[in-house]
């Protein structure tokens, strides 16, 4: 039996992989197991319990304030033991962080196949967004099989000479996570932190929800942001609800120029489940994520993007996400804009998601099943790359 090593480590990798988790463990023609590296902990954590994932391996790596050097270090150390206990058939890893960069070296200095859930997302620019460009470059270029969540990233991928036949455009995984979630919500799934969301809500001011961690935006890009949030919570229509990222870059900061300001909520991480529940009790959202970008259309939220670059353009493209940087008057500008201009808020919340259908994990074990057999014929081309 074909033996397949998931390795995540961080809370949108883990989101993003559960539905392949939860796929490839239901299906009797895959021994699987998962490996957690941990690079977050409690962030991760919650996401493991939500989906009920138990790791076969957890390397419980993340240390407070960690650099990528070490953190880099520790991981293909860790990994390799992992590789050398299980000895995988192929490892499947996600998307751009440094979690999957390590992994996928690891399992090739140890002739392993590498999946790439996530594959060929680009801006071209290798500071932004810093390190995750690069990270899925590098990935990307060790991988024998891509699941290219669009069709714009197979382009890319073409463009850089992978072999379209090892490149299977599948929709992001994260809407099949979001889908069924959401359906879990609908069918009375609760918490308490749900319900004391539900108590912390100001009935008849709009929710702005807010969510940052960019490295590229650590400094002076958190300082513009504050000072946007903070201006814009002298409207008394609003209620800003900002659950802060636990990086210390991030979190010093914004606690320390938003706590204790009047309509500015600062809380704890939410769980994913009160994250997506208050997703869909908002006017719009504020952030620098990818993953939050990518869920938002399906809830016909507006998004604004503080980034210069997205590696996401479709969203964009079809009108529901709008990048704002971190400038202070360009984010001032277009939240106003979006509170006060009817017309404007209804073109960006139009309920249209370019990045997936929910079905993306069917087509990732539905090409698994009909290609490994090619995998085990001598001399065979499919699981290289180029
Ligand atoms: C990481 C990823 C980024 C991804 C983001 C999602 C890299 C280099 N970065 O960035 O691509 O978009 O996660 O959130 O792979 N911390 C905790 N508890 C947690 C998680 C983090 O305390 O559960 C703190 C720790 O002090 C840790 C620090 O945050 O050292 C930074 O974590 P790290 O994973 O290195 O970077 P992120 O900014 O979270
Ligand atoms: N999310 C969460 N709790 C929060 C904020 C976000 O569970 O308090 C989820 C969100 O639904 C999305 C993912 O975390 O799926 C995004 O993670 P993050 O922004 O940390 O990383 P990125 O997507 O930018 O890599």
């Amino acid at each position: 039996m074909n033996k397949i090593l998931i390795i995540f480590g961080t809370r949108p990798e883990a989101i993003k992989m559960a539905p392949i988790v939860l796929g490839f463990k239901n299906d009797p023609a895959f021994d699987v197991k998962v490996c957690v590296t941990a690079q977050h902990r409690e962030m991760l954590d919650q996401v493991l319990e939500f989906f009920n994932i138990e790791p076969e391996f957890d390397l419980d790596i993340m240390q407070t304030s960690q650099s990528l050097h070490s953190l880099t270090a520790r991981l293909l150390e860790g990994v390799k033991v992992v590789l050398d206990e299980y000895q995988p058939d192929y490892v499947f890893v996600h998307g751009d962080t440094t979690t999957s960069m390590a992994a996928s070296l690891a399992a090739f200095y140890s002739s392993i196949k590498i999946c790439h859930i996530e594959a060929g997302l680009r801006t071209y620019n290798i500071y932004s967004p810093f390190p995750e460009e690069i990270n899925r470059r590098v990935t990307g270029l060790l991988a024998n099989y891509h699941f290219a969540p669009t069709s714009t990233a197979e382009k890319y991928l073409v463009r850089e000479g992978v072999n379209p036949s090892n490149i299977i455009i599948t929709g992001n995984t994260v809407i099949d996570a979001l889908l069924s979630s959401v359906e879990r919500i609908k069918n009375g799934y609760s918490n308490e932190e749900i319900l004391s969301l539900e108590e912390m809500i100001v009935v008849g001011k709009k929710i702005i929800l807010v969510t940052g961690h960019r490295r590229e935006n650590h400094g002076e890009g958190f300082r513009n942001i504050c000072d946007a949030l903070s201006s814009l919570a002298e409207r008394d229509d609003v209620q800003i609800i900002y659950p802060v990222h636990l990086n210390p870059k991030v979190k010093d900061v914004v606690y320390e120029r938003l706590s204790n300001r009047e309509n500015i909520k600062l809380i704890e991480p939410l769980s994913y489940a009160s994250f997506i529940w208050l997703m869909n009790e908002s006017y719009l959202i504020l952030t620098d994520s990818g993953g939050v970008q990518e869920e938002a259309p399906s809830l016909g939220k507006p998004v604004l993007v503080m980034r210069d670059t997205t590696e996401r353009p479709e969203a964009v493209e079809a009108g529901t996400v709008l990048l704002v940087g971190t400038n202070m008057d360009e984010i001032l500008s277009k939240c106003n804009k979006l509170l006060s201009d009817e017309k404007f808020y209804g073109s960006m919340s139009q309920l249209n998601n370019p990045y997936g259908d929910g079905h993306a994990t069917e087509r990732v074990i539905h090409f698994m099943k009909n290609n490994m057999h090619l995998d085990k014929t001598p001399n065979n081309l499919v699981g290289k790359s180029k």
